[in-house]
């Protein structure tokens, strides 16, 4: 599709990505699920194209891509590795909250660090018992001095203990409700962190997700980001925007999925022609290439009402990232169907794309509570 958004430069850059991924991440992808360990030379190979500095405006070191070549980047390496496009979603997604309230001082002190991908960021939102409720989180900050005493923890932390750069969101005032949570930068080595229980997924496997320990973790004060109490309110905007990026994410698998389904039914001869020339089969890659088209348009067109600064793009990163998700399952189980029982083995890649496409549908916010931030974007527009 015709991306006017995107700048020469961008369409260059996105071009090269896609040469990379296919020549030098998609041959690693099999390995890194297999081996479950995070893949510190795809990073190393992010960073040295400059792809990890492009959410990080030049100001601060990085490139200041756009939303919608950000956007791009990560569907061109989830398309041959899931794990991989995580790596700039998530380094996006850590860093966003410094970017939408950070100072001057704490963006100068942090971002040229994470646009080079020496540092990784992560997003400490989640706990044990706060998953969609996330207001209910019990990890309390409280300010004595010039420093903040943490206490508590966060569960499921994408790049968890891997990331120098953690925002993380904490209670400073439990009688304010929402308006009662603070975020702040909490750096690996800060006196008090630790790193728990590493999980064993279904999924996304060279990614790590650990649990993040508070233990009177002290935090200088210069670190809060916002004002007391903003937390909640940078957490919601926060993920209003990266939500694109797990869009994104979900569509590169799908277009995987779908390129290995096209080119399997080419090939694969049963009752002495291709099975592609079967009716059966035509119909089923004619349905996932329309979902894969439609969440395209849905994720294309979120990140570029971002880049235009309209208001309306929160309900509309939502819907791309349901809509993409729930395509990515679609394809992906079809394209396991089109490969037959090879799609079920795991010497092909099919049957990875469907467990890597599961977790679209659950982080950042599960479908269930996307509907239910469509619906109220919705229910309160004027017009409706
Ligand atoms: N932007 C700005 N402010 C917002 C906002 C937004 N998008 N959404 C809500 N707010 C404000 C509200 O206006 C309200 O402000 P006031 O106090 O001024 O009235 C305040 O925040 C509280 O809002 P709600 O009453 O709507 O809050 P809620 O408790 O009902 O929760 C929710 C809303 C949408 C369900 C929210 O809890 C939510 O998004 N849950 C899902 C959490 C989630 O997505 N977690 C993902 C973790 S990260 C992850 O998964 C990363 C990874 O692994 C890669």
């Amino acid at each position: 599709m015709a991306v006017s958004h995107v700048s020469e430069d961008e369409k260059a850059l996105i071009e090269a990505i896609r040469e990379i991924a296919q020549e030098r991440v998609a041959p690693r992808a099999a390995e890194i699920d297999h081996s479950g360990e995070f893949p510190w030379d795809m990073k190393e190979l992010l960073a040295s194209h400059d792809i990890l500095a492009m959410p990080f405006p030049e100001e601060y070191g990085g490139i200041g891509a756009s939303e919608l070549a950000i956007s791009m980047a990560v569907e061109e390496l989830s398309r041959c590795c899931a794990t991989t496009g995580l790596i700039l979603a998530v380094q996006q997604l850590g860093s966003m909250p410094i970017l939408l309230a950070g100072n001057d001082e704490q963006k100068r002190k942090y971002f040229p660090q994470l646009a080079s991908g020496e540092w990784l960021a992560a997003f400490g939102l989640t706990e044990a018992g706060s998953g969609s409720d996330a207001a209910a989180m019990q990890t309390f900050a409280v300010r004595k001095g010039d420093k903040y005493t943490l206490n508590g923890s966060k569960r499921f932390i994408t790049n968890g203990g891997l990331a120098q750069v953690n925002t993380i969101f904490a209670i400073t005032d439990p009688q304010a409700g929402t308006r009662g949570i603070s975020a702040f930068i909490v750096e690996k080595d800060f006196p008090g962190f630790s790193v728990g229980r590493i999980e064993d997924k279904m999924g996304i496997k060279g990614s790590q997700t650990a649990e993040l320990i508070f233990e009177n973790c002290e935090v200088p004060v210069e670190n809060l980001l916002g004002g007391e109490g903003e937390g909640f309110k940078i957490a919601m905007r926060t993920l209003d925007r990266t939500r694109i990026g797990i869009g994104a994410q979900a569509l590169g698998i799908a277009q995987g999925a779908l390129d290995l389904a096209v080119a399997y039914a080419k090939q694969r001869v049963q009752f002495k022609k291709p099975i592609a020339e079967n009716q059966g089969i035509q119909f089923m890659l004619a349905d996932m290439a329309t979902k894969v088209e439609a969440a395209r348009l849905l994720v294309y067109h979120a990140s570029e009402l971002v880049d235009d600064g309209d208001e309306q793009f929160s309900k509309y990163s939502s819907m791309a990232k349901m809509f993409a998700s729930d395509a990515a399952m679609d394809v992906t189980n079809d394209a396991i169907q089109v490969l037959g029982g090879y799609g079920y083995m795991k010497e092909y890649p099919a049957e990875r794309m469907l467990r890597d496409a599961k977790i679209t549908q659950i982080y950042e916010g599960t479908n269930q509570i996307q509907r239910l931030v469509i619906a109220r974007a919705l229910l309160s527009e004027r017009n409706s």
